[in-house]
């Protein structure tokens, strides 16, 4: 069937590429509005076709997913990516083997026998950094509460992967270089197609700070080993893993590529999502004032516990709402192994296709005023098609972590709105651009009081 895709024009060399850079993610509802479910585009020399329907995401992430395996092949993310962690779990480009033992070795961690651990784990390091901010409440100066929330990610991060802490130094050292990698690897995915962008990228600071990262990595893995190690965190499940003669033996750079892939990946994600959490919530003072209502009535001035956290209904409703706005993964990028077709239209074999997460998430048929902000959308299961809200993706490479996020996030928000009153400095809303992930331009400058409660 011969069938014509409607197609955002770009330049004839590079495509879509200058106006994808540093751009806001709604660039894709506004290219849904305009063009349909479904249309093309050029991302350089690689030639995408965009999806904005959950029922695509269904036929890509579950019904036909044994023909997209590869998430894009040898182009764009992937081949960017590539030389920071190549078979790692989240980037290894096809269901192999190795991913699938991986998989396998790794999803324990996070399901029902260990979650709480985990769980208690994340309210500890919760209000270990909580107590951070009592300075700020003390003098009433604002602070940017977004540092707080990073290293937040990252001591849950280190703590469940490694069992060990890790320093403020090193904490900041991997802040800034994640930063560096995340960045250079969006440069990379334009640079590699549009010349003019190769001059920002410099391959001597992305090196050193991908040898920061693994350097960090490295010295967390020893400090897990020098203390006895223990097979209940993700290393030491890990390492058991690769010790044991039954499976594949798992190389020394498998296992680095593993570790730093988990690390970069999961705090990352999250310290955004806890951010942009905490944003939206405290610029919606109904929604505010329910969560605080919530927190009060499930808390008090007690500290959580793990049976806490399932009632902590509406703090959850508030971190998924946050993840359609905002999902930071904005698009689901696969390849087509063979001759397909969506929706009536032909899809060759080797085709780009990206589900985009976040036009699905606005979308009119899926979502009513899909711009507010309402957390109540989601205190009713069902009802809406179950590929409307995929900021974790679907099937069978869907985030392993989904649970643990959501804990998290809940938990950030909970302890945060029943040990301080939050006032936010700016009324600008948040400033969102695209680069690996989604993320925001601008730091969350809040003023802070210490609660003061009524005597009962
Ligand atoms: C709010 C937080 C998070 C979000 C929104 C998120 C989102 C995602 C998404 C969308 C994918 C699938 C990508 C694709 O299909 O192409 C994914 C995969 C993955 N995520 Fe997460 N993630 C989060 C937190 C975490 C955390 C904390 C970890 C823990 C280390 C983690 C580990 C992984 C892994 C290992 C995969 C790869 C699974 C596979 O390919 O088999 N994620 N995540």
């Amino acid at each position: 069937m011969d069938v014509t895709l409607p197609r955002i024009s770009g330049s004839p060399e590079v495509g879509i590429l200058p106006e994808l850079a540093n751009a806001h993610p709604d660039f894709w509802n506004d290219a849904r509005a305009k063009y349909g479910d479904m249309f093309q585009f050029r991302l350089g020399a690689t030639e995408v076709i965009a999806l904005c329907q959950p029922r695509h995401a269904q036929h890509v992430l579950v019904d036909n997913a044994a023909n997209y395996r590869s998430k894009g092949g040898n182009q764009g993310f992937r081949a960017a990516i590539r030389e920071l962690t190549n078979e790692g779990l989240s980037t290894a480009n096809s269901e192999s083997e190795t991913w699938q033992r991986q998989r396998k070795t790794v999803l324990p961690h996070f399901g029902n026998t260990n979650i709480r651990p985990l769980g208690d784990l994340l309210i500890e390091v919760v209000a270990g950094h909580l107590h951070d901010w009592e300075s700020a409440a003390h003098s009433g100066d604002p602070i940017d509460i977004g540092p707080t929330l990073s290293r937040i990610a990252i001591d849950a991060s280190v703590r469940s992967m490694f069992g060990v802490d890790i320093s403020n130094e090193e904490a900041d050292e991997l802040a800034a270089n994640s930063e560096i990698v995340m960045d250079h690897i969006w440069l990379s995915i334009l640079g590699s197609v549009f010349p003019q962008w190769l001059q920002l990228l410099d391959k001597n600071r992305q090196q050193k700070a991908i040898n920061a990262v693994v350097a960090i990595a490295t010295r967390l893995m020893e400090r897990h080993v020098a203390g006895g190690g223990s097979d209940t965190n993700l290393l030491g499940i890990l390492l058991d893993q690769r010790d044991d003669d039954s499976v594949e033996y798992m190389t020394e750079a498998h296992l680095n590529e593993e570790v730093v892939s988990l690390l970069l990946g999961g705090y990352e994600i999250m310290s955004i999502t806890s951010r942009c959490a905490l944003d939206l919530l405290l610029h919606n003072p109904t929604a505010l004032a329910r969560a605080r209502a919530e927190v009060d009535q499930v808390l008090g001035e007690r500290t959580p516990t793990y049976e806490d956290i399932d009632q902590l209904k509406y703090c959850r409703m508030v971190i998924q709402e946050t993840l359609r706005i905002y999902s930071p993964s904005y698009q689901l990028q696969r390849m087509a192994e063979e001759d397909d077709e969506i929706d009536g239209v032909p899809i060759p074999a080797g085709t780009i296709v990206t589900i985009l997460a976040h036009a699905i998430h606005h979308h009119p048929e899926h979502w009513s005023q899909p711009e507010c902000f309402e957390p109540e959308r989601f205190a009713a299961a069902g009802g809406r098609h179950r590929f409307a809200w995929l900021p974790f993706s679907g099937g069978r490479r869907a985030c392993l972590a989904t649970r643990y996020s959501l804990m998290q996030g809940q938990l950030i928000l909970a302890q945060a709105l029943q040990t301080f009153d939050i006032t936010p400095v700016s009324t600008e809303p948040l400033s969102m651009y695209m680069g690996t992930v989604s993320r925001p331009k601008n730091g969350l400058r809040v003023r802070l009081a210490q609660r003061q409660r009524e005597e009962a």
